[in-house]
């Protein structure tokens, strides 16, 4: 048997509607004839330059955002079926670049318990929930702090804590690590993977680094709202033609590799970190 996708994107368009009602032109299409199907537990990297349509893509998949053309069903609910939101957006979780943005409370514990809070979780359902979710993402130290005393990457796990706690099938963290210092940068993406692994969670990484994206199971690339490339991170970083020419910067690994190639060492196309170059290298 066939098991649906987590998430089926069938041939969505969407255009940004203008504000100014008075002027007759429209945006470009953020969107055009995209498809995509994910299965739950998958790890995917949604890659692209500025502007080419992730966080648009992104906003579909939990109905923040509703298809003008096609449709997007979540474990089978259709977006366009408002009555079906509330259910949508407990699946799919989101996760943005600034974690201020999504940040409610005082305290760390009851902002981790407020939208369980909002939805009249019982009090011992939702006290398990809380300390279920602020372990999981290492923050149970911190629970009577105010979050504006958190670094930026703990604040960043609070807000994962957050969403977690509604146990989604999905988190979508939407350049999650964009306003990081790079060590807790590292850490946001080291969590992202662990969620995957220990809760077989969906997750989709939204990012423009190739850096993040060569971690991921699968990689999606977009270019002026379309899918231009989809595959393992090895047949993907195979053709770096292809993404310079999208305008994404070539990370050092795998410029380098391609130098080494050029010059004669028969690298595999899984030689994607320093590690593994000089491992092939060396054997
Ligand atoms: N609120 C909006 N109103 C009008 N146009 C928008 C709006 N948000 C995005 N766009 C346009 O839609 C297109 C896709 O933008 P989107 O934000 O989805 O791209 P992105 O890949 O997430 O970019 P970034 O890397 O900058 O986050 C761009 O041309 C952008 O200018
Ligand atoms: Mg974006």
């Amino acid at each position: 048997m066939k098991t649906l996708p987590l998430l089926d994107i069938q041939n969505i368009t969407y255009t940004y509607p203008r504000q100014d009602k008075k002027q007759r032109t429209t945006f470009p299409a953020a969107l055009t004839s995209v498809s995509l199907n994910i299965a739950q537990g998958e790890y995917v990297a949604l890659l692209g330059h500025n502007g080419s349509g992730k966080s648009t893509l992104a906003r579909h998949c939990n109905a923040l955002l509703l298809p003008e053309q096609g449709r997007v069903l979540v474990d089978g609910l259709d977006t366009h079926d408002d009555m079906q939101h509330p259910s949508i957006r407990d699946k799919v979780g989101m996760i943005f670049q600034n974690p201020d943005n999504q940040i409610i409370a005082t305290v760390v514990e009851d902002d981790v318990a407020w939208a369980l809070r909002v939805r009249g979780f019982p009090p011992s359902l939702l006290h398990e929930r809380v300390e279920e979710a602020m372990t999981a993402v290492g923050i149970n130290t911190l629970r009577r702090f105010p979050p504006h005393k958190l670094s930026g990457g703990q604040r960043q796990r609070l807000a994962i804590a957050g969403v977690l706690a509604l146990r989604p099938h999905c988190i979508i963290a939407d350049e999650a690590t964009s306003m990081l210092d790079p060590l807790s940068r590292q850490e946001i993406v080291s969590l992202l993977h662990q969620l995957h692994q220990e809760y077989h969670l969906t997750i989709i990484h939204v990012t423009h680094l190739l850096e993040e994206a060569a971690l991921a199971e699968r990689i999606v690339v977009m270019e002026q709202g379309r899918i231009v490339m989809d595959g393992m991170p090895s047949t993907i970083f195979a053709n770096l033609e292809h993404l310079r020419s999208l305008k994404l910067a070539i990370p050092e690994p795998l410029a380098l590799a391609e130098r080494l190639r050029a010059i004669g060492f028969p690298l595999s196309k899984h030689a994607l970190t320093i590690e593994a170059i000089a491992q092939e290298i060396m054997h």
